[in-house]
């Protein structure tokens, strides 16, 4: 395949700041079409990037010749019916975290997906994280050891601002449980593997954002077992006064092991910080450059701020899997972990018990 045709499907936050600039990056790749439910929003993004074919309905925009793939940056209730129309279409599909409203609907998407022979990808976008790689790569050639720890914890101050779509259930399915943490469960699969069982607690701190009712959680905090005999910690909060918003807040994970620790934080996308056995310190390394970008990247990493470059990569592992026919990673596979991960952890929380992983 030389010319790839990509479809944006919802033109909101997250298809501006990542997957335009991220398309752009790719060799013999563009954007053809552009759908967004919301006429507005889909006539500025038409006029901005002077694409003219634009639908409101995603049917129309998926059943086009000249899309070849697809990208779905719209609100969560959405993501599996539009997945499914796109993969019937036989387009391969990258879908925005969490893919799904439940693990069910995750898995009928990888299945449908699988069966149509197209590529799947999850925006588990924190993994491409220059500083991430390294920790996973370092922990899968033995720095670790012996797993015995993951911990992360996300903490930032949304306030009593309005969320939008996020603060109502039927839209969202969960609120910081899917928004936020869904990407350190990921971080946890990557770098110790899968949990055997969890327990869970979420709070709703405020009732109201910005005068509208919000039905979901501010916080959410999981303790898991591995199945190697690992254990785990994830929390995330949107209600950490103080602690500002984005990549600048907090965002950390370490794993300790038998033979040593790494540490990493968002905030410092090319540092990591080390632990040896018998060191006394931890010690701060730079990432090494191979790591800095994503294999097939073209991205020069000292260009730009690595706070926000990175994600621009997920586009080309992305548009690479399709040209090489090979999966991607993350592929839904790791979407439908994360989301068994978030089922449990609801009925967990609302059961008040410890819950097996499906
Ligand atoms: N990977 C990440 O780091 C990251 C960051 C932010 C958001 N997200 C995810 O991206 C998705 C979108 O979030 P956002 O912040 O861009 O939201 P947003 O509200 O800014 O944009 C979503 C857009 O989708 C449109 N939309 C709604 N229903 C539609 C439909 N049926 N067909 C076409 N368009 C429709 C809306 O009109 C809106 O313009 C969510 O799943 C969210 O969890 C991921």
């Amino acid at each position: 395949m030389s010319n790839i045709g990509i479809a944006m499907i919802g033109c909101g936050g997250i298809a501006l700041a990542n997957h335009m600039p991220g398309i752009a990056l790719c060799r013999e790749t563009k954007i053809v079409a552009l759908c967004d439910s919301n006429p507005e929003v889909l006539g500025k993004a038409s006029r901005e990037t002077g694409i003219t074919a634009a639908s409101t309905d995603y049917l129309q925009i998926v059943g086009r010749d000249d899309v070849h793939a697809v990208i779905i940056a719209t609100p969560n209730f959405v993501h599996a019916p539009i997945v499914l129309a796109a993969v019937r279409a036989g387009k391969h599909v990258l879908c925005e975290k969490p893919i799904a409203m439940s693990h069910q609907e995750s898995l009928d998407m990888l299945w449908a997906a699988e069966e149509a022979k197209v590529r799947h990808m999850t925006a588990f976008t924190y993994r491409f994280v220059p500083a991430m790689r390294y920790m996973a790569h370092l922990t899968r050639t033995g720095a670790v050891g012996q797993p015995y720890h993951v911990r992360t914890c996300r903490l930032q101050d949304w306030g009593t601002r309005s969320v939008g779509w996020r603060q109502i259930e039927k839209l969202a399915g969960s609120g910081e449980l899917g928004d936020m943490l869904s990407h350190r469960i990921d971080y946890a699969h990557l770098l110790v593997g899968d949990m055997e069982r969890i327990v869970a607690n979420t709070r709703k701190f405020l009732d109201k954002r910005d005068g509208q009712v919000s039905e979901l959680e501010d916080w959410v905090t999981i303790l898991a077992e591995f199945k190697n005999n690992a254990t785990g910690v994830l929390e995330s909060s949107k209600v950490a006064t103080g602690r500002g918003e984005g990549g600048r807040s907090q965002d950390y994970c370490e794993i300790n092991g038998s033979e040593g620790t790494l540490v990493y934080y968002l905030e410092r996308p090319l540092e990591l910080q080390i632990g040896k056995k018998n060191g006394a310190n931890l010690q701060t390394v730079t990432v090494p450059l191979e790591f800095q970008t994503w294999p097939g990247s073209p991205r020069n990493p000292s260009v730009g701020d690595p706070l926000v470059t990175f994600r621009y990569d997920q586009d080309v592992e992305f548009i690479e899997a399709i040209r090489n026919q090979r999966p991607c990673v993350p592929s839904f596979v790791d979407g439908a972990k994360a989301q068994s991960v978030m089922d449990a952890a609801l009925l967990s929380n609302l059961e008040k018990r410890w819950v097996e992983i499906a």
